[in-house]
């Protein structure tokens, strides 16, 4: 075995705050300031090991053992290994192995703890160890800009900025506030149009630039309501912002529908639970599944509702996470 062998396993995290748009695509600068949650069941785990060969090699590792990932998966990952070697100042080549425990691709952002599992595995696997700053910054040039919030854990804001400013820093640890989030699964297979020409259209909204007008507000908010553990100022803030994005999609040209019918029918059931008095509110990022947050006491109530609803195939519980880990036992 390989002593430079490393494997980490990194979450997935939803934003409260939405990165939509961009100011420069190739460096993934975002054109506002974002704010999530990391999760804690949803993960990625990645193995990295240098090898002596010509070219990377990677690996899914499922049920089955290793296979080999379609052309479309796997060059984004040699493209971020080629600019990490760059970055880090090393040649060797790497075996990876990577597995999710969750449905790829559909808008429970597989690729932000994926980027941010590979980022930490591959730097360390070439034997360099990263800071939080740099480990979120390499993660963000990914081209997964949502990756550079997931190599933190807790409650966690994505700064806009230069290249060398834009990282993601810790709000507040998990242990702040253990909020749920629920997933309603409706679509498991990929999205249509990814976030990347998502990000490229968003200015093309005639609502965009309101957008960037409303968002100082809506981040305050959201900072107050997390620091002061306000869920119903912070869910009220967070299912308006979902809105948000969706609008700026929905008005860009071409337009983006990422909602399915299914969609519409979580958002009214969460409306009328909290008619009902039970407190829930819904987010949704570039895809038609829906997170829905809650505080532990009304997850069972919540979690029965959703499982309720014709179009839920099912769903996921998870809630907030402390963040990457480094694990022993490897995928290769
Ligand atoms: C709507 O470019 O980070 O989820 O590469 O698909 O993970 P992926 O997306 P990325 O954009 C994320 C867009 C978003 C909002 C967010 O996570 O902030």
């Amino acid at each position: 075995m390989s002593e430079d062998k490393a494997t980490f396993e990194a979450p997935s995290n939803i934003a409260l705050i939405k990165y939509w748009g961009v100011l420069d695509a190739a460096l993934c600068l975002p054109r506002n300031t974002s704010i999530s949650m990391t999760l804690d069941r949803c993960v990625t785990t990645c193995t990295a090991e240098p090898i002596d060969a010509a070219s990377d090699e990677i690996w899914l590792a499922g049920a089955n053992g290793l296979v080999p990932p379609t052309p479309g998966f796997a060059e984004p990952m040699v493209r971020h290994l080629d600019q990490l070697r760059r970055e880090l100042g090393v040649r060797s080549k790497l075996r990876i192995a990577t597995r999710n425990n969750f449905p790829s691709a559909a808008g429970l952002a597989s690729s932000a703890s994926g980027f941010a599992a590979l980022t930490l595995s591959a730097a360390s696997a070439l034997g360099r160890g990263l800071s939080p700053r740099e480990a979120s910054l390499l993660a963000r040039r990914s081209g997964s800009g949502s990756a550079c919030r997931s190599v933190l854990g807790g409650y966690v804001e994505w700064a806009a900025g230069s290249d060398e400013e834009s990282y993601a820093r810790p709000l507040a640890p998990a242990g702040h506030w253990d909020l749920r989030d629920v997933i309603a699964v409706v679509e498991t297979g990929p999205k249509a149009i990814s976030s990347r020409d998502g990000h490229a259209l968003a200015s093309t909204s005639p609502y965009f630039e309101r957008r960037q007008e409303l968002l100082p507000d809506r981040l305050a908010r959201v900072r107050t309501a997390l620091a002061e553990r306000d869920f119903p100022t912070l869910g009220a803030t967070i299912e308006e912002e979902a809105i948000d994005l969706h609008l700026i999609a929905m008005s860009s040209q071409p337009a983006i529908f990422y909602w399915s019918p299914g969609t519409l029918e979580i958002l009214r059931a969460v409306r009328e639970l909290r008619r009902e008095g039970l407190p829930a509110y819904s987010t949704m990022d570039a895809g038609a599944n829906v997170h829905v947050l809650c505080e532990p006491a009304a997850e069972g109530a919540l979690v029965e509702r959703l499982e309720s609803l014709g179009s839920v195939g099912f769903v996921i519980r998870d809630g907030v996470g402390t963040g990457p880990e480094r694990l022993t036992e490897h995928l290769i």
